[in-house]
């Protein structure tokens, strides 16, 4: 059969797709930092690079934004077939702590069935593992299954407002029948986990400023304003022990869950909460009481302090008030619950917040829709046979708790049924010290999907 051709393929190059995985992950196209803009190109420029030795690819395009570039790629060849658009990100997050890393986050290094490196599995390894799909098929049969349009950006992790324009200016011109994203957790490793739901993102600085500039705490402690204490109570007060967001009108906004979602999340939280607790080290949940893990984890809006930046950091003591201080923070959102609207609400809520001889400003930073997709499409069946023949076990279908902004766009602008396959596990630190891809599942990765097109592409035949 065809898939045993794929995997013999994918075994005897196995190495050099290795090889190939640690080239890149080896660049840190880190989208957030300034002083790492280079790299971020580097990074689209070996895609393209990539790409373009890839047989039969008719486009192959570095797109400029206003931010980083977009890679583009087509494989338009057969009129009767599905086209399938798949999306991935090159960029990372940023790698502080560094002293953190046991190995330094760009130069991977492979322990066992691991291989380290910031991106490795968020989200260069999945997104890189479509690539190495299309090869090998190519490679096999001489050519695809499916029609593939490939989309991969570099500002995911900083709010991904370039292909946000990108998709909605190209909307037309991005016509497919499905969407395909490797960009999510599997619920345990050896579960195959099919994602339905994503959470918004609203996310923001609270800047605080208090005098013209710093102050002596002996002269001015006990009538000087201080920015960062005035910041200490604001951040109290936008959430409570309690795990309440107290921002008015923002629960109300929110779609019910259903009494069916609500059980289906109920019997996944005990190994949810098995796995997150295992794989981070801490003793204890914190967060809402009456709503399971599963359900405060996805289901549920947040709100959370990211940074906290003001005042005297350095070794030894200084006696100063600074003048001013500043908090990050995001609120990750549910259905009905738009991302614009919420930073509405917080900018009124932090003035209403204020104390004496300070004021208070929110600098918005980012948004990002929710999304909950729907679980009857028939990609999805295709898939979930896909992850099944790999894994030998039946599919989870997991609410995802993270945020792909675009996948939104999919959903509402494109229309296409979207497919969000995972392959990190609950212990590959993304975003942490530490990241890694268990490379196991690099493999199945690209023979899941290698085998998804496949099916795709008889279904279409067969009917
Ligand atoms: N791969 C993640 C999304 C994700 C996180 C899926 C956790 C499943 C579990 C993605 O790269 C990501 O981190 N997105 C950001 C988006 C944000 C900056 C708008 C996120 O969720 O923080
Ligand atoms: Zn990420």
């Amino acid at each position: 059969m065809t898939t045993d051709r794929i995997a013999s393929y994918v075994a005897e190059n196995a190495a050099r797709f290795l090889d190939e995985l640690t080239a890149l992950v080896s660049i840190p196209s880190i989208s957030t930092l300034p002083e790492h803009r280079e790299d971020v190109r580097r990074a689209a420029e070996f895609l393209v690079a990539e790409l373009q030795g890839t047989l039969g690819m008719s486009t192959v395009e570095l797109i400029e934004t206003a931010g980083h570039p977009l890679v583009y790629a087509e494989w338009i060849n057969l009129p009767d077939k599905p086209t399938v658009l798949i999306y991935g990100h090159y960029d990372v997050q940023p790698v502080d702590p560094l002293e953190l890393w046991l190995s330094p986050p760009f130069e991977p290094v492979i322990k066992g069935d691991d291989l380290f490196a910031r991106g490795a599995v968020d989200d260069k390894g999945p997104m890189f593992a479509t690539l190495k799909a299309i090869q090998s098929l190519i490679h096999t049969e001489g050519t695809l299954p499916v029609n593939i349009r490939l989309l991969i950006e570099g500002e995911e992790e900083s709010g991904g407002k370039s292909v946000e324009a990108f998709v909605s200016a190209h909307a037309e011109h991005l016509r497919a029948d499905c969407a395909l994203v490797l960009d999510t957790a599997m619920v345990a490793k050896g579960v195959p986990t099919i994602s339905y739901g994503l959470r918004g993102m609203a996310y923001a600085e609270i800047v605080a400023r208090g005098a013209e500039h710093d102050l002596h705490s002996g002269v001015y402690g006990g009538i000087g304003p201080n920015p960062l204490q005035a910041l200490a109570w604001v951040l109290a007060d936008l959430k409570g022990r309690d795990g309440r967001i107290n921002l008015p009108g923002l629960y109300e906004m929110m779609q019910p869950l259903s009494d069916e979602e609500r059980a289906a999340l109920a019997r996944q939280s005990e190994l949810q909460e098995k796995e997150l607790l295992s794989a981070a080290g801490f003793r204890e949940m914190s967060g809402e009481s009456g709503f399971c893990v599963a359900e405060r984890a996805s289901a549920r809006p947040t709100f959370e302090v990211h940074g906290i930046i003001g005042g005297f950091t350095g070794e030894g003591a200084k006696t100063v008030i600074p003048a001013e201080a500043k908090a990050k923070v995001s609120l990750r959102l549910v259905p009905g619950q738009n991302p614009a609207v919420v930073l509405a609400l917080l900018s009124k809520r932090v003035q209403e917040l204020t104390s004496p001889g300070i004021t208070l400003e929110v600098r918005p930073l980012h948004v990002g829709d929710p999304v909950l997709l729907g679980l009857d499409s028939p990609v999805l069946k295709t898939a979930a046979r896909a992850l099944e023949q790999e894994f030998g076990h039946e599919v989870a279908f997991l609410r995802e708790g993270g945020s792909i902004p675009v996948v939104a766009l999919f959903d509402q602008l494109l229309k296409v049924p979207v497919v969000l396959i995972g392959f990190s596990l609950p212990d590959d630190n993304i975003h942490a010290p530490n990241e890694k891809f268990h490379i196991p599942n690099y493999y199945a990765a690209i023979r899941v999907v290698a085998g998804f097109l496949k099916r795709l592409g008889a279904k279409a035949e067969a009917e």
